[in-house]
C-alpha cells in the first residue's frame, strides 16, 4: 500500500512538474523564424531562443525548449520524428523523440550564427548553412563533418537533391554543387544575394533571391523564374510531391506557385503576415506558416484559406492605462523585449521592474560583459540618455542594436509609457 501512496504522489509530482512548461509557456517571445515538419510532429523556433514541438492534430505544445544562447534560425526534421534545431550561437543540437531539457548530441564547428538546416534523403547527414561562410555536411551517427569552403560571404541555403547531392546558395549569387571527393561546381550565377533553397523530388532545385524572384534550377542547369514581387524571399518550402512551392517574402505575403506550369496557384491573405517560416505537412494538405505575430499558423493547400492557430492567443502585452502614443514607440522594442515575467526573455532581457534595475542584472539573461559589469541604474534619466546618444555610445559593446528614439514627444511618451508598462 505505501508503495502504491508513493507511486501516485511521485506521478502527481512528475504531472505538476510537465505541465505548466506545456500550458503557460507555449507561445513564441517574438518573431517565429523556423518551422519543420515530420509525420506525427512540427517544431517551431524564434527569435525568443525557444523552440517549441507541437502536436499539429490536438493543436497543443509538447514541450518548449530554451537550449541556444541566442535565436533560434534553423530546423529539420530527423528520421525518428525528432528535430534538429540550429542558432545564432553558431550550434547545432539533435532532439531525437520528445525532447528533454538538454539536446542528445551538439554539432559544433561553425563559427558564427548557422541559418539553415537540411536532412539528406537517406537520413543519414544534416547539412547547415551558415554566416561564417562556409557550408558543413554532418555525419549524424558519428558528428563527423565535412566543410563546404568556396562561398564569398555569407552562406543562406542547404540542401540535398534526390540523388544525394548537395546544393548551397549564398549572398554572393551563387548556386553551387558539392560533388563527393570533387572540386565544387558553380551550378548557376544570378549576380544577387540568395536568402534561401529548396531541393523538389525530382531533383529541381527552388532558389529565392532578394529580388523577390523565383528561380527553378533544372539537374541539367536550366533555369525558369517567376515573381510576385519586388520585396526578397526569405523563406521557401516544396510540398512533398513536387508540384507546388511556397514562397515567403519579407514584409510582404506568402505565394504557393505550380511548379509544372510556373502559375501562381494562391496568394495567401489573412492574420500572421508578415511570414517568416514556411513548411509543408508531410501529406502535403497543409502549410504551416511562423511569423511576426508570434504563432504558427495552419493554412489549407488547396483553397489557400487559414485553417487557424496553435497554441494560446500571443498578445502584446500592452496593459491597460499605458501611454497609447509611447505604445506606438514601443512596438519597435518590442520585437526584443516582453513585458511580463511569464513571456520570459525574447532576444533582448524582458523589461519588468526595470526602474530602479541596476543595468545587466535580470538573473536567466545572458548579457553582453559591458551591461553585466556595468554599474549604471535604471532610471527615466538613464533610459532618456540610452536611446538620446544611443546604446552604442552610452554602453559601447553592447549586444542591443545601435538605435536612437530622435523626436523628444516620442521619447517622453516611451517613458511614460514604461513607467507604467514595466510595473
Ligand atoms: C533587435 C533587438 C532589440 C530591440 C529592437 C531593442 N532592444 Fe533593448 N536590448 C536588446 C538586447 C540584446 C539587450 C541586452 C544588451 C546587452 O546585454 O548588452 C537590450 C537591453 C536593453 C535594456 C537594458 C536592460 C537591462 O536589464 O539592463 C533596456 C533598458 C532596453 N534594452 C530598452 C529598449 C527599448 C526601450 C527599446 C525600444 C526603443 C529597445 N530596447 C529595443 C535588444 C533590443
Amino acid at each position: 500500500m505505501r508503495t502504491l501512496a508513493a507511486m501516485r504522489l511521485l506521478i502527481l509530482l512528475l504531472l505538476l512538474l510537465a505541465w505548466p512548461v506545456a500550458a503557460q509557456e507555449a507561445v513564441h517571445g517574438g518573431p517565429v523564424r523556423a518551422l519543420a515538419a515530420s509525420g506525427g510532429a512540427l517544431a517551431s523556433a524564434g527569435f525568443d531562443q525557444s523552440m517549441i514541438v507541437w502536436d499539429p492534430a490536438a493543436g497543443q505544445a509538447r514541450a518548449v525548449v530554451r537550449w541556444h544562447a541566442g535565436a533560434v534560425n534553423a530546423l529539420a526534421a530527423l528520421p525518428d520524428g525528432g528535430f534538429a534545431s540550429a542558432g545564432e550561437d553558431g550550434r547545432i543540437a539533435l532532439w531525437p523523440g520528445r525532447p528533454g531539457a538538454q539536446p542528445a548530441r551538439v554539432l559544433e564547428g561553425h563559427t558564427e550564427p548557422v541559418v539553415a538546416l537540411a536532412l539528406s534523403p537517406d537520413g543519414r547527414r544534416l547539412g547547415s548553412a551558415a554566416w561564417d561562410g562556409t557550408g558543413r555536411i554532418w555525419d549524424l551517427a558519428t558528428g563527423a563533418a565535412r566543410r563546404l569552403e568556396g562561398h564569398q560571404g555569407n552562406v543562406n541555403g542547404i540542401a540535398f537533391r534526390r540523388d544525394g547531392g548537395v546544393a548551397t546558395v549564398g549572398f554572393d549569387g551563387t548556386l553551387r554543387l558539392w560533388p563527393e571527393g570533387e572540386s565544387p561546381v558553380t551550378l548557376a550565377e544570378f549576380g544577387l544575394p540568395l536568402n534561401a533553397l529548396a531541393a523538389l523530388p525530382d531533383g529541381t532545385l527552388a532558389v529565392g533571391g532578394v529580388d523577390g524572384a523565383l528561380r527553378l534550377v533544372g539537374m541539367d542547369g536550366a533555369v525558369r523564374e517567376t515573381r510576385a514581387g519586388a520585396r526578397p524571399i526569405v523563406s521557401l518550402a516544396a510540398s512533398p510531391d513536387g508540384s507546388l512551392v511556397a514562397a515567403a517574402s519579407l514584409g510582404g505575403n506568402v505565394t504557393l506557385w505550380e511548379v509544372a506550369s510556373l502559375r501562381l496557384r494562391h496568394s495567401l491573405e489573412g492574420p500572421g503576415l508578415p511570414v517568416w517560416s514556411v513548411a509543408f505537412a508531410p501529406n502535403g494538405a497543409s502549410l504551416w506558416t511562423g511569423g511576426a505575430d508570434r504563432r504558427v499558423r495552419r493554412w489549407d493547400v488547396a483553397t489557400g484559406r487559414p485553417v487557424g492557430p496553435l497554441g494560446p492567443e500571443a498578445a502584446l502585452d500592452i496593459p491597460a492605462g499605458a501611454d497609447a502614443h509611447g505604445a506606438r514607440v514601443w512596438r519597435a522594442c518590442a520585437a526584443c523585449h516582453a513585458l511580463t515575467p511569464r513571456s520570459g526573455n525574447m532576444a533582448g532581457p524582458h523589461l519588468v521592474g526595470l526602474f530602479g534595475r541596476r543595468m545587466g542584472s535580470l538573473p536567466g539573461y545572458e548579457y553582453s560583459e559591458r551591461l553585466a559589469r556595468g554599474d549604471i541604474v535604471w532610471t527615466r534619466e538613464t533610459v532618456a540618455d540610452l536611446f538620446t546618444r544611443g546604446p552604442d555610445v552610452v554602453t559601447p559593446g553592447t549586444k542591443m542594436p545601435i538605435q536612437r528614439v530622435g523626436n523628444e514627444d516620442d521619447l517622453r511618451a516611451l517613458l511614460d509609457f514604461l513607467e507604467v508598462a514595466t510595473r
